[in-house]
């Protein structure tokens, strides 16, 4: 089976190509490196042993697009490319609904010109929006309050328009929770542009004295400690998570939405806790102002996937901070320093 990755060099995709190739799928990357740089496909080829097809366009491009669907015969789509910073999508609203909406509308056409109707999509739990309680199951009620969180929730709607329309799209939409760490190799990982806005990322460049301090965002939420929960991932099991759907893909009689979380919600003061212990840094932390949009509580109940998709997170937050750190540690200027 040959697999077309979309945004296949960025973090998620890297280390789902390890598992799709270890797992015996053919692949073929699709990246306009917007946010990701070829090395981290040079060494995926280095961990799997093998070359990868690599092409480089855009998802908005139709020619570049249907160009992968000449070329290739592809039987199933990961689409991962997309835009994904918060702010930055409140600040230019037009270039997040043109890159992610736009280019999955795209996208889509072209796959259904060349009668390649099946297609995983990473979507998020920012679809879930505030929720009234934890743990959140699939069924809660979705909502946006961002053009990020828009954009994800638009696209959700317009896949389930095209499985009304036309019965043989076989669609499933992964919503994660919180992905952190990274393949144990520690030769691939998140790479963040800038200073992170994500916590694990900035608690690694904290660590490794890039930064000098963590700025804990509120301490008086309704949780354990004040602080927000999370429900965060390991990358590897997230990936895992993808092989599986490709396993099902051609049974479904229906949109398959399913959370991809572990179940277990940690707090901002935990995950410090948990990197210090696992890395033996300290990472100095000052708490700070809430962050705006920021919700308490955020955390996924997994039965579903473990239904559905005989998937479950196995990976713990040891592991998560261990392999965050070897990432960090040995590339303290992520991919930029090779
Ligand atoms: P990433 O930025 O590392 O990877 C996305 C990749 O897509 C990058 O390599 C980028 O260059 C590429 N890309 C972007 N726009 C493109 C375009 N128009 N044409 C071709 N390539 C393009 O991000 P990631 O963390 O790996 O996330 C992958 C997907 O998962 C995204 O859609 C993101 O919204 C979603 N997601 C991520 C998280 C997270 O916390 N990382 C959480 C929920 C959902
Ligand atoms: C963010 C995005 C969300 C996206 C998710 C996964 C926002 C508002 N939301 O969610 O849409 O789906 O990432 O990519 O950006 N924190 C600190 N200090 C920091 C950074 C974070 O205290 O420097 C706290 C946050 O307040 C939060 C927790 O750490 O409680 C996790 O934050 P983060 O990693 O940014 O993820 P989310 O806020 O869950």
């Amino acid at each position: 089976m040959k697999i077309l990755v979309t945004g296949g060099a960025g973090y998620i995709g890297s280390h789902t190509v390890i598992l799709l190739i270890e797992s015996g799928y053919d692949v073929v990357i699709f990246d306009n490196f917007s946010n990701s740089s070829k090395e981290s496909v040079a060494r995926v080829e280095n961990i799997v042993q093998k070359k990868i097809p690599l092409i480089k366009g855009d998802i908005r491009n139709k020619e570049d697009v249907e160009n992968i669907f000449k070329a290739h015969n592809i039987d199933a789509v990961i689409h991962f490319a997309g835009l994904k910073a918060v702010g930055e999508s409140v600040e230019q609203p037009l270039r997040y609904y043109d890159n992610n909406i736009y280019g999955t509308l795209v996208l889509c056409e072209v796959m259904q010109k060349y009668g390649c109707k099946s297609i995983v999509f990473s979507s998020s739990a920012t679809v879930y929006g505030d929720p009234l309680s934890t743990p959140i199951t699939e069924s809660f009620p979705c909502s946006a309050t961002n053009p990020y969180g828009r954009s994800k929730l638009f696209i959700e709607e317009m896949l389930q328009d095209l499985y009304t329309s036309d019965k043989a799209w076989k669609i499933v939409l992964l919503r994660y929770f919180n992905p952190i760490g990274a393949h144990e190799s520690g030769t691939i990982g998140e790479d963040p542009n800038g200073i992170p806005n994500n916590l694990m990322p900035y608690i690694t460049q904290t660590a490794v004295g890039k930064l000098s301090c963590l700025g804990v965002f509120g301490d008086d939420y309704d949780t354990h400690d004040g602080t927000g929960v999370r429900d965060y991932i390991h990358v590897v099991d997230l990936a895992e998570g993808h092989i599986k759907a490709l396993e099902v893909i051609d049974t479904l009689e229906e949109v398959l939405t399913v959370n991809l979380g572990t179940g277990i919600g940690y707090s901002v003061l935990d995950m410090v806790k948990a990197f210090e212990e696992a890395s033996g840094k300290e990472v100095p932390f000052c708490i700070a102002p809430r962050r705006a949009g920021d919700i308490a509580k955020c955390y996924a109940d997994p039965s579903y996937a473990k239904e559905v998709l005989q998937w479950e997170a196995k990976k713990n937050i040891v592991q998560m901070c261990e392999d965050s750190w070897r990432w960090q540690q040995n590339n303290p200027n992520g991919y930029k320093g090779s």
